[in-house]
């Protein structure tokens, strides 16, 4: 068989697995306008994703109004409409129920990603009607009053265009709100029948914001020493494992480093930085040792603003950075981010990762589990519809058996090849 180490059972957790190939989280910015749930279509794209014993893990859910953002740093989204999907009404949860119901039919299993993404959110969402005239606490929030400072989308920088809303410094009184507010999401999860829940404590967003010192100003027990900026992650996680019960909570996380030759981090979203990252996410990492989670996810610090075509698409040939981790975490260890067949099954083969998450190849093969199993070539992703409203690129791409249609396919062994002469990238 291809790809063979990819297609071991495991266990993560409560959740038994058939196969490792797992679906990334992805924004697709496609919920129903009014009520910020997912719609019949998100049900589809999910569905066509699901395999037996495979796993998915939802786009980001925002889990209040205050965790929501306006993506118009997309234009595709300015042009043609499209909003990010909540779970904090009760609409929202029975969507949800019905997009679990169809991963479920097919014998897969589905976690749901609870994001707050703190300054990253808007003012504007108070004129939505589902906010408008309610008393729900309104964003941007963060850690401290630190703005983004806007820069565009380039190396391995992944910032808004524009300069950002200050954000209100959460006061420590409303800390327990805060957590009250991911509980809720995580009770409406459970109600909805996922698998399970994932706190998104990476990629820059309100948990990131706690823990990294280039924004974290506080001087109460949620800032200064490494143990008070990470104080947050542990509340948060310990309140979401309280309500899913044990190994029903993922967690990811995207550490990155300080690269020697520039003593800048290799990997930046939103213009979040740490001192010592390497001691922060050890910190973190060891921390979670403590809770019975079903997993830990890592993004590996490659993958830039994944704006590349995939022949020029540079993250295929960088190294896996995170294999630290693997010694300091004792559970089960999921890998996202500039992964191809073959060096995702090098990594599970040589124990770097239990799984590997797959975003965009997955995005554009619904059936990517059984392409890795055979070997057949892949669907190339169009990069033009990843977010906005719209059933292109979203619920078009085909199975093999459909054939390729419109679409361009690329064999597995190509990816990660370069037409500048399959030089590997070592930087
Ligand atoms: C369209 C798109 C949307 C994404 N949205 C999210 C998200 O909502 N939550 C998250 O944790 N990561 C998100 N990511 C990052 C992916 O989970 C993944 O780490 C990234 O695509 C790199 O993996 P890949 O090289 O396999 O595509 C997104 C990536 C893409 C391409």
């Amino acid at each position: 068989m291809i790809n063979a180490a990819l297609f071991h059972p495991i266990t993560t957790g409560r959740i038994a697995l058939q196969h490792r190939v797992v679906l990334a989280p992805m924004t697709r910015i496609r919920a129903d306008e009014l009520t910020l749930a997912p719609t019949e279509q998100t049900a589809t794209y999910y569905e066509q994703r699901a395999s037996a014993g495979g796993l998915l893990i939802t786009e980001a859910v925002h889990i209040s109004p205050e965790a929501t953002p306006i993506w118009t740093i997309y234009q595709r989204v300015t042009e043609k409409g499209g909003q990010v999907p909540g779970i904090w009404t009760e609409t929202q949860m029975e969507a949800w129920r019905a997009v679990v119901a169809r991963v479920h039919a097919k014998g897969g299993r589905i976690i749901c990603q609870l994001l707050h993404t703190g300054r990253v959110a808007q003012p504007e969402i108070a004129q939505h009607p589902l906010v408008k005239g309610t008393d729900a606490p309104l964003p941007p929030v963060s850690s401290s009053a630190t703005a983004i400072e806007a820069s565009n989308e380039t190396g391995n920088q992944y910032n808004w265009d524009k300069g950002a809303t200050l954000p209100r410094a959460l006061p420590i009184d409303e800390i327990p709100r805060l957590i009250a507010d991911y509980r809720h999401a995580a009770s409406l999860a459970r109600r909805a029948g996922f698998d399970g829940v994932e706190l998104h404590a990476a990629h820059g967003y309100l948990i990131e914001q706690f823990m990294n010192d280039g924004v974290n100003q506080r001087s109460d027990r949620y800032g200064g020493r490494l143990e008070n900026r990470c104080r947050l992650l542990f509340d948060v996680v310990a309140a979401l494992v309280d309500e899913m019960g044990p190994g029903r909570v993922g967690v990811r996380l995207s550490p990155t480093h300080l690269d020697p030759e520039t003593g800048h981090s290799r990997q930046v979203y939103f213009g979040v930085r740490d001192g010592d990252p390497l001691a922060l996410y050890t910190h973190a990492v060891e921390g979670l040792n403590a809770f019975p989670l079903a997993y830990l996810m890592l993004t590996e610090p490659r993958v830039g603003g994944l704006s590349q075509s995939p022949e020029a698409e540079d993250a295929y040939r960088h190294p896996m950075r995170n294999r630290g981790y693997r010694d300091l975490y004792d559970g089960v260890l999921v890998g996202a981010g500039g992964f191809t067949p073959s060096t995702a099954t090098a990594a599970v083969a040589d124990g770097s990762y239990d799984l590997i998450a797959f975003g965009r190849w997955f995005l554009s093969n619904p059936d990517l589990p059984e392409r890795l199993r055979q070997g057949a070539d892949l669907t190339v992703y169009e990069r033009e519809t990843f977010y906005g409203a719209g059933a292109e690129g979203y619920i078009d791409y085909p199975n093999l058996e459909q054939g390729p249609g419109r679409f361009t396919t690329m064999p597995q062994s190509l990816i990660g090849g370069s037409l500048r002469g399959n030089r590997p990238v070592t930087t």
